[in-house]
């Protein structure tokens, strides 16, 4: 057992959660997650319809009992009708991220779901437990995807937003194994959260190629794009992020830029395959993952290495106080 305070609060057996992945985060991922002793997620804004939620909930019912959450990008479109749908569906988990919760909260307050709120700044993590948040995520520079404007890497951001806010912490960007679960339980963290890592897994639905491609990059394999418009985000190194970052360079509009960092170019990679042609997110992390095992098997080999690791650490460190 690795109990922690998320762990009690979310009803898991493991303080391992997965990230929002738009287009990725699917009910067959998310159960496979809850069903290894996780946290599951089901990506709701990339979702066409309330309709299709309610299908992606009743298909992840079908699949696990366990825990699962629903994810919430906020900021392209009003989510009220999917939040409300997911609070009718009596979800036992939300989570929120890249803007103001408020009126989002407003619409569950007073229901019996745990709040999760992705952060990538302290003063962020205060607001959000002033909010009513239960849990923050605490997003750190190396993380794929979106990430926040200050360059914040994990290993000081996460002792930062510890020492900040009350509530429970969980650490992510650039954790994928056994040696980050315990960096973070070290850092203060009481669990963590992993995006990238998750695609290369066999249950989820990413190409082959955006998975074999994570595999075979190194951690100097990625590189932050967006930032010109105000909203960096990390993605692989593909020819297309190079052409992306180099007109960004240039001081290229954002006419320029809109066809080029499209849903249609992610999804031109991460469905198609078309690596060379398309863009898709990834998180330094990807140095770190060298398979493409069962989501089972990743969750069993993270907690067996953290547990390895504790026998190990811990003799040594009584060493110290001798
Ligand atoms: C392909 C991809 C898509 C993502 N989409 C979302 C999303 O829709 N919502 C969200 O909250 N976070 C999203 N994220 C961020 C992840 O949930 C997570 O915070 C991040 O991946 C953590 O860093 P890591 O990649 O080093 O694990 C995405 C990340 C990736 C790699």
């Amino acid at each position: 057992m690795l109990r922690t305070r998320v762990t009690d609060l979310l009803g898991i057996q493991y303080p391992i959660t997965q990230g929002g992945l738009a287009h990725l985060a699917f009910a067959e991922l998310a159960a496979a997650v809850s069903n290894a002793g996780g946290l599951g997620q089901i990506t709701a804004t990339t979702l066409p319809s309330a309709e299709a939620l309610r299908a992606q909930i009743a298909q992840v019912r079908s699949l696990t009992d366990k825990p699962f959450a629903i994810n919430f990008q906020i900021g392209r479109r009003d989510l009220s009708e999917l939040v409300l749908t997911a609070a009718e569906l009596e979800v036992p988990t939300m989570s929120f991220t890249a803007g103001d919760p408020r009126p989002y909260f407003r619409l569950i307050e007073g229901l019996p779901i745990k709040k999760l709120c992705l952060v990538a700044t302290t003063r962020q993590a205060r607001n959000a437990e002033d909010l009513g948040a239960d849990v923050v995520i605490a997003v750190g520079f190396e993380g794929g995807g979106h990430i926040g404007r200050d360059d914040l890497a994990s290993l000081v951001l996460v002792p930062r937003v510890v020492e900040s806010v009350g509530i429970p912490v969980l650490a992510s960007g650039g954790f994928a194994d056994g040696r980050g679960l315990v960096a973070a339980l070290a850092l203060g963290a009481e669990g963590i959260e992993m995006g990238t890592r998750f695609i290369a897994t066999q249950e989820c639905i990413a190409h082959p190629n955006y998975k074999q491609a994570l595999v075979d990059a190194d951690e100097a394999d990625t590189m932050v794009v967006e930032r010109s418009i105000g909203r960096p985000a990390r993605v692989l190194r593909t020819p297309l992020a190079e052409a992306i970052l180099q007109i960004e360079q240039q001081g290229g509009s954002i006419e320029e830029l809109l066809p080029l960092i499209s849903r249609d170019m992610n999804l031109l990679a991460a469905y198609e395959g078309d690596m060379a042609g398309g863009f898709v997110w990834a998180g330094q992390v990807v140095g770190l993952m060298h398979d493409v095992p069962t989501v089972r098997e990743l969750m069993e080999r993270i907690v067996a290495e953290a547990q390895t690791i504790g026998q190990r650490l811990c003799p040594l460190l009584q060493t110290i106080e001798e």
